[in-house]
C-alpha cells in the first residue's frame, strides 16, 4: 500500500487529461466509430451520439471522477469509502471485471494492429493488399498461433508501461502520445479529403438521413458513447482517485469528452472521404480498418506512408486505452490482494493472456462454440460494451446521486467552495446524474430485452 499511495497519483491536471484523454480514445474512436456510423445513417447517427454524449454521458464521467477523487484507492475502496457501505465494493469488482473482460479482445485486436503495422512498413504490403486484402486479413485473424504471439506482445508493451507507475508510465507517455495523435489523424485526414470524389464521404458523415436510423442505432449511439468515453468501467473512478484535489473536475469532464468526441469526428473524416473516393460501400462493419483502408492504401497517392501513418495511430491509440484498462486491473488485485504492482500486474497478465487466447481462437479452431448465436470473441464485446459497462454507468450515477448526495457532489467538483462552479450548472450536472441518466440507461436497458 506504501507503494501505492507514493507512487500512485498525478503529478500535474494536464497528466491527468492526457491520461484520461489517452484512455477515451482508443479503437473505438478508429475501428468502432467509423463503421458504426457507416451502418446507421451516417450524419443521422453522429447528431444523436453527441447528443447523448453532451447531455447524458459526460455527467457520467463527472460523477465516476467524484467517486474515486472523494474516496481514493482502488474502485473497490472508493466505493466503499464514499458510500460508508462494504456491500458497494462490488461495484468496484464488477468494474474490474468488465474491464478484465474488455481487454481480451481488446488485445487481441491491439495484436493486429501490431501485426498491421508491421505489414504497413513491409516492402510487398501493398502489392499484397491490391490482391485480395480481405483473404489476408480473414487469413490471419483465423489462424491460431501467430494472432496469439502478436497479443502477447501487445500485452507485454502494456505491462511494460503499467510498471513503470502512474507518473512515469501513464502520465508521461500519454502526454508524448496524444498530441502525436492528433498531428497524425489530421495528416491522414487532410490526404483523405483531397482526394478527388472525396466529398461524398463528407456530405455522407454531415447530411443527416433518418431513414436508417432505427431503435438499434440509437442503443449503438449509447453504446458507443459509453464505450468511447471508457464509462462505467471503474476507469475514471480509478484515474479519478490519482487527480490532485486543486483539478476543476467539471472542466476536466468537459475536456476529455469533447477532445474524444473530435477525435472520432476526425477518423471519420480521414476514414470516409476515402472510402466513397474509392466506391466502397460504407457500412462494411468491423473489418472496415483492416480489410478496406488496406486496398484503398494501395490505390491511392502516397498511400504507403498514409498506411504506416494510420497503423502507427491505431496502435497509440490501442495501447494507451489497454493501459488504463489494465490499471484498474491491477489498481484492484493491489488493494484485495494487498499485493505490490509487479506483482498485481504479472497476475492480471497471465488472465489475459489465457482469456485473450480463448477470443483470438475464436476467429478460426475454435469459431464453432457460440454462445447465443455469437463467437466468443464477439460475445465479449457484446456483454462488456453492452450490459456490464451500461451496469456500471448506472451504478456510478446511483451512488452519486442517490447515495452520497448533492452536498457532497458540490463540495468535490468546487474543492470545497475553492473552485467556482456556477450554482445553476452544478444543479443542471447534478439533476442529470440523478434522475435523467438512470432513467435513459434503465429505459434503454428494458427496451433492448423487448
Ligand atoms: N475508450 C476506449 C476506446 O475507445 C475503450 C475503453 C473502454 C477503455 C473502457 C477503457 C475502459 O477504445
Amino acid at each position: 500500500m506504501t507503494e501505492k499511495r507514493n507512487n500512485d497519483a498525478f503529478s500535474s491536471n494536464f497528466g491527468m487529461i492526457a491520461a484520461a484523454i489517452g484512455s477515451a480514445i482508443g479503437l473505438g474512436n478508429l475501428w468502432r466509430f467509423p463503421y458504426l456510423v457507416g451502418q446507421n445513417g451516417g450524419a443521422a447517427f453522429i447528431i444523436v451520439y453527441l447528443i447523448i454524449t453532451l447531455l447524458i454521458c459526460t455527467p457520467i464521467l463527472l460523477a465516476e471522477m467524484v467517486i474515486g477523487r472523494r474516496g481514493g484507492g482502488s474502485p473497490r475502496d472508493a466505493y466503499i469509502k464514499v458510500t460508508g457501505c462494504k456491500g458497494w465494493g462490488a461495484a468496484g469488482i464488477l468494474g474490474m471485471l468488465t474491464c478484465f473482460m474488455i481487454m481480451s479482445f481488446y488485445v487481441v485486436v491491439g495484436g493486429w494492429t501490431i501485426r498491421y503495422l508491421v505489414m504497413s512498413i513491409a516492402p510487398g504490403f501493398h502489392r499484397g493488399a491490391v490482391l485480395d486484402s480481405g483473404a489476408i486479413f480473414g487469413g490471419f485473424v483465423s489462424s491460431s498461433f501467430s494472432p496469439i504471439i502478436y497479443s502477447l506482445i501487445f500485452i507485454l508493451l502494456t505491462i511494460g508501461i503499467i510498471n513503470l507507475g502512474v507518473q512515469k508510465g501513464i502520465e508521461k507517455t500519454s502526454k508524448l502520445m496524444m498530441p502525436l495523435l492528433f498531428v497524425l489523424i489530421v495528416l491522414i485526414g487532410i490526404r483523405s479529403v483531397t482526394l478527388p470524389g472525396a466529398q461524398a464521404g463528407l456530405h455522407y458523415l454531415f447530411k443527416p438521413d433518418f431513414s436508417q436510423f432505427t431503435f438499434d442505432s440509437l442503443l449503438a449511439a449509447l453504446g458507443q458513447s459509453f464505450f468511447s468515453l471508457s464509462l462505467g468501467a471503474c476507469m475514471m473512478v480509478t484515474y479519478g482517485s490519482y487527480t490532485p484535489r486543486t483539478s476543476n473536475l467539471a472542466k476536466n469532464a468537459a475536456i476529455i469528452t469533447v477532445s474524444d468526441t473530435f477525435f472520432a469526428l476526425l477518423a471519420g473524416c480521414a476514414i470516409m472521404p476515402a472510402v466513397f473516393a474509392f466506391g466502397i460501400n460504407p457500412s462494411e462493419g468491423a473489418g472496415l480498418v483492416f480489410v478496406t483502408l488496406p486496398q484503398i492504401f494501395t490505390q491511392m497517392p502516397l498511400g504507403g506512408l498514409c498506411a504506416i501513418l494510420f497503423f502507427v495511430t491505431l496502435f497509440l491509440a490501442a495501447i494507451s486505452s489497454s493501459v488504463s484498462l489494465f490499471e484498474v486491473m491491477t489498481a484492484t488485485i493491489m488493494d484485495v490482494g494487498k499485493t505490490r504492482r509487479r506483482t498485481a500486474s504479472s497476475i492480471c497478465a497471465a488472465i489475459l493472456l489465457f482469456t485473450g487466447s480463448i477470443c483470438s481462437l475464436s476467429q478460426g479452431a475454435l469459431r464453432s462454440i457460440t454462445i447465443g448465436g455469437k463467437n466468443i470473441f464477439d460475445q465479449f464485446d457484446y456483454v462488456s460494451s453492452n450490459i456490464l459497462m451500461t451496469l456500471g454507468g448506472l451504478l456510478a450515477v446511483l451512488c452519486v446521486g442517490w447515495v452520497i448526495k448533492k452536498k457532497i457532489f458540490i463540495d468535490e467538483i468546487t474543492d470545497g467552495g475553492n473552485i467556482p462552479v456556477s450554482k445553476p450548472l452544478a444543479s443542471a450536472l447534478f439533476f442529470v446524474i440523478k434522475y435523467l441518466a438512470p432513467i435513459v440507461i434503465i429505459t434503454t436497458a428494458i427496451s433492448s430485452i423487448f
